[in-house]
């Protein structure tokens, strides 16, 4: 199929199977919470941080870090910063209806997954660009890094890697873990491994295409 998109011209009825093989591909896209400890070649990585990078941005700022981590000792050590902040989130300062909202997903403040993962890509943005001496604003920057994360998820997902969007509460121990200066605000840790052979996910609903799209044609 990789090599039909390589051509990179419109034909109606290559254009219309491949469209029709994405959604199949895609619907097999399942957010992952049990890593083997599985190690993923640095090479996968790279190239989907790459795809990422090549993403739409507003005014082309590319307001858009990646930190990618694969050191146990450091991995270990934001698993213990994530876990004071998820005991607080689900144990001391709980929101009981976020909670409810959660419950289906059998989530709580171990993030064992962490260490088991191959890689945590943690991703940053920045609303002010202050380098070269000039202040200069990145418009929607979290929009843009929001699509650049959408195409780093498609890209481990069709390379075969599993992954999960990983959102703590509270993110700016990421920026003192890694030593990243504060003008960069952490917005998710793509989680990103090998799922173990019998991994079930959780049974969830998707939205029908006539709920989530209405045509004007
Ligand atoms: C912005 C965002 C934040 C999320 N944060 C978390 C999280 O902190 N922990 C978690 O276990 N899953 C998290 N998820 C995963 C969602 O729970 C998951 O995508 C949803 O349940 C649908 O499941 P699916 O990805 O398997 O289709 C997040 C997803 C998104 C898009």
């Amino acid at each position: 199929m990789l090599e039909e998109i390589e051509r990179n011209e419109f034909d109606h009825n290559l254009s219309l199977n491949i469209s029709q093989k994405l959604v199949r591909l895609f619907k097999k896209r399942r957010t992952t919470r049990t890593y083997s400890g599985e190690k993923i070649p640095e090479e996968i990585i790279d190239n989907a941080i790459q795809v990422a990078a090549s993403a739409p941005s507003g005014a082309n700022k590319q307001p858009w870090l990646f930190c990618k981590v694969s050191d146990p000792i450091l991995k270990n050590y934001i698993r213990v910063l994530s876990e004071e902040v998820e005991l607080d989130f689900y144990k001391n300062k709980p929101n009981q209806k976020w909670l409810e909202d959660l419950s289906h997903l059998h989530t709580n403040e171990d993030k064992s997954f962490i260490n088991d993962a191959s890689h945590l890509i943690i991703i940053f943005y920045k609303n002010i660009d202050k380098s070269n001496g000039e202040v200069s604003k990145n418009y929607y920057a979290k929009e843009s890094t929001g699509i650049a994360t959408g195409m780093l998820l498609s890209s481990l997902h069709l390379s075969g890697i599993n992954s999960l969007t990983y959102t703590p509460k509270n993110m700016h121990y990421l920026n003192e873990a890694l030593e990243i200066d504060k003008e960069y605000r952490a917005m998710m840790i793509v989680v990103a491994g090998i799922a173990p052979k019998q991994y079930q996910v959780p049974l969830i609903d998707k939205k029908g295409f006539d709920e989530v799209c209405k045509s004007f044609s």
